[in-house]
């Protein structure tokens, strides 16, 4: 993505939705935010589904990450102009999860239309690869949920023999989400392959994982 014009001035307009340094937070988002539950995005480029998402459900906490500044200045513009106050973003690689939320201590994940990396080669950076899977079995609570769209079949494929090996459950698979008309919120990049009529593939894992001792 090209640089956005007055990148830099933008961000500090909106200083006071983007989490500088989020390791601060670990532990503490839901007390520090005063919400019920927290909800993470990872990749949430221009945020259309984190802000209509965040509107829909004012007591649950977005934290939106996004590796680049550029996509997410639209994200934080817009949260913006809704003074939406339950949504907070991280400009940083989900690689770093774990060093941000605490164990169980989220309750979803949603993953959207995440970069596919067709070649093997660079299966590791795919969002669904065992090394991310096993950072959000621990970030999530026992029974929490990833709920993932893509428009790329062969991801789709990987992403869930990839759950189900780390030891989720795959509660809800569908082939072809839209195909009776418009469902869920969507997001920037589903908005467009809708219009092109394509298909979007979606499901939902939840995290097989004992809770904590009485
Ligand atoms: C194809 S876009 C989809 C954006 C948005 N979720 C949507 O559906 O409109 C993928 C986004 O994920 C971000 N991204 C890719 N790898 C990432 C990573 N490892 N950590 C954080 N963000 C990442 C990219 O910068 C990009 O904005």
């Amino acid at each position: 993505m090209r640089n956005k014009p007055n990148l830099a001035v933008r961000l500090q307009e909106n200083a006071h939705l983007l989490i500088t340094e989020p390791a601060l937070y670990r532990g503490r988002w839901i007390s520090e935010f005063g919400c019920n539950e927290l909800h993470i995005e990872l990749g949430c480029g221009k945020g259309r589904f984190t802000v209509e998402t965040a509107m829909k459900n004012p007591d649950i906490l977005f934290v939106a990450l996004e590796k680049s500044a550029n996509a997410m200045v639209i994200a934080l513009e817009r949260v913006s102009a809704l003074g939406l106050k339950n949504v907070r973003f991280i400009n940083a690689f989900a690689e770093y999860l774990i060093e941000y939320f605490a164990p169980d201590e989220a309750s979803r994940i949603y993953i959207n239309f995440c970069d596919p990396w067709p070649s093997n080669r660079h299966a590791k950076r795919r969002l669904t690869n065992q090394r991310f899977l096993r950072q959000y079995s621990q970030i999530l609570v026992p029974n929490g949920e990833i709920h993932f769209k893509t428009d790329n079949h062969s991801l789709f494929e990987f992403s869930l023999c990839e759950l189900e090996r780390g030891g989720f459950m795959i509660a809800e698979v569908v082939s072809d989400l839209h195909e009776r008309g418009p469902v869920g919120v969507m997001t920037d990049y589903e908005l467009k392959f809708f219009d092109k009529g394509l298909p979007i593939f979606k499901f939902m894992a939840i995290n097989v994982k004992p809770g904590p001792m009485p």
